[in-house]
This record gives C-alpha cells, sequence and structure tokens, in this order.
C-alpha cells in the first residue's frame, strides 16, 4: 500500500517536471555509431552529466565546494573510458531520478539501490557495490535491533530506501534532506533511531558522539547506476565502462582509498 503511494507521488513529481521541461541535450556532439563499432573506448567526446547528492561520505561528500568520493572517482573513471567530459550535479537525492527522466542528466551516480519502484523509470547498471541498511541509535538506547522499532521515532533521509523501508513499519517517520541532518537529532534526543546506509553510518557515527550503531542488519541492497530508459546505448557502454574498471582493479582501489578493511 504504502509503496503504491510513493510510486505514485514519483509519477506526479516526474509528470511535473516534464512539463517544466527541461536541460539541453549533451550528446548531440557525437557523431552517431553503430553499436558494433563502439567499445567502450572510442566513444566520442562530449560531457558525461553524473547527478548526485554529495551528502554521502564515503561515497560522495564535498571537499570545499568539490564533490569527491567512491561515485565520484568511478564516474570519472567511466567517463574517461566513455572519452568524455564528466560534470557533476549535486541536489536533493529525491531529485536525481526526476532529473534523469527529464534528461537533465545522463546518469545517476549516487550510493543509489536497485528497487523494483525505480526500476519503472530508470534503468540501472550492473551492479558495483554492496551495501546494508542499519539502525543507528544512541549509546544508552533501550532500542537493541528492528523489532524494537515499533512505536518510535526514525529519521531518514527522504526518498531514500530507508525512508521506504522505515516507512513500512509501525512508527512515526521524520524525513531530512540530509543523512547527517537525521544524525544530528538522534544525538540531540529528538529522535529514537535513524535508518541509513551502512557506510555513510559508519562515518557519521565516528563524527558523532554517543551513538552506536546496531549489529542486525535492516536490509541488504546493491547500488548501481541509474540511466534514463531511453538511453540505452549508454547503459550498455557505462555497462562495458565498469567491467573494464573491475577487471583492471581500478575499482578496488577507489573503493580501498575511501573505505579501509574491517
Ligand atoms: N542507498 C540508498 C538509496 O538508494 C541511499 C542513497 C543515498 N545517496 C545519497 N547520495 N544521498 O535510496
Amino acid at each position: 500500500m504504502k509503496k503504491k503511494i510513493v510510486s505514485m507521488m514519483l509519477c506526479v513529481a516526474m509528470a511535473a517536471t516534464m512539463m517544466v521541461g527541461c536541460g539541453s541535450k549533451k550528446e548531440e556532439a557525437a557523431p552517431a555509431q553503430t553499436e558494433t563499432e563502439a567499445p567502450a573506448e572510442q566513444a566520442a567526446g562530449g560531457t558525461l552529466v553524473m547527478g548526485t547528492n554529495a551528502e554521502f561520505p564515503p561515497y560522495e561528500y564535498l571537499e570545499g565546494d568539490k564533490v569527491v568520493g567512491i561515485d565520484a572517482e568511478m564516474a570519472a573513471a567511466v567517463a574517461e573510458k566513455l572519452g568524455m567530459e564528466l560534470k557533476i550535479e549535486d541536489m536533493a537525492f529525491d531529485a536525481i531520478i526526476p532529473a534523469l527522466t527529464s534528461g537533465k542528466v545522463d546518469m545517476g551516480v549516487a550510493g543509489m539501490t536497485v528497487t523494483e519502484d525505480r526500476l519503472l523509470s530508470v534503468n540501472f547498471s550492473d551492479t558495483y557495490a554492496t551495501a546494508r541498511q542499519v539502525i543507528i541509535v544512541t549509546e544508552d538506547s533501550e532500542i537493541a535491533g528492528v523489532a524494537d522499532l515499533t512505536g518510535k521515532t526514525i529519521g531518514v533521509q527522504q526518498g531514500t530506501t530507508g525512508d521506504l523501508y522505515a516507512s513500512e513499519e509501525d512508527a512515526t517517520i521524520e524525513r531530512f534532506a540530509k543523512g547527517m541532518e537525521a544524525v544530528m537529532s538522534l544525538s540531540q534526543g529528538k529522535i529514537d533511531a535513524v535508518v541509513i546506509d551502512s557506510e555513510p553510518a559508519k562515518v557519521f557515527v565516528s563524527e558523532v558522539e554517543g551513538i552506536k550503531i546496531l549489529d542486525e542488519t535492516y536490509a541488504d541492497e546493491e547500488y548501481a547506476i541509474a540511466i534514463a530508459k531511453e538511453d540505452t546505448e549508454l547503459l550498455e557502454k557505462v555497462n562495458a565502462a565498469l567491467a573494464e574498471l573491475e577487471a583492471d582493479g581500478t575499482l578496488k582501489a577507489i573503493v580501498d582509498k575511501y573505505i579501509s578493511a574491517e
């Protein structure tokens, strides 16, 4: 039921964006080429626009006004394989899919989880990471696992899978624009728990005193790059580039730079 409401809202949002009509088409300069003679490295120039939400360390976050992190570096490596120049657009997380469907951005790279609902509006590349939704609570919390969330107030980043899953609980949901805002609210005792992806959770917990991550996994997920449905040529190129980056160890090197083994 709730899932349906969410996808309906998404539809309305998309329709609204489409009516406004937006964005320049970026790839027009690229000469036409047939699929058979277009290995990733030989794709023609142009700009590859990535939509993200740089509030999600270590995948994407701001250093000064520069977006850095695993996704930013992976996208740069993909763009290089495609012979294109990467441009990063930072936006609200729930604006990324509408930006894709309206052609404002070419790909969404934002630690984005592959879900059935999202597959209705965009395509996803092959997955490049596995992830978990976890629960953050204060150190002295009585919440010890998922079962204890009933009746509690849960903070989430708006439009994320944490939001979608937590919304299924018999609990009050507080939606924040940024994951860190939810964590601050938790540390100030305003909410009881935060449901968020495990890697940003680790970063936030290391930065904020008095909070911890529960051992119990809330959900297992996989991250992939989102691409507009009609952009199947880009999807193929991105998958080819990802496979190469995986095979030659580039992806692992990028991940290792940002995530130290446990
Ligand atoms: N994996 C979650 C999702 O896809 C959260 C992603 C949030 N990403 C971000 N850049 N803020 O919904």
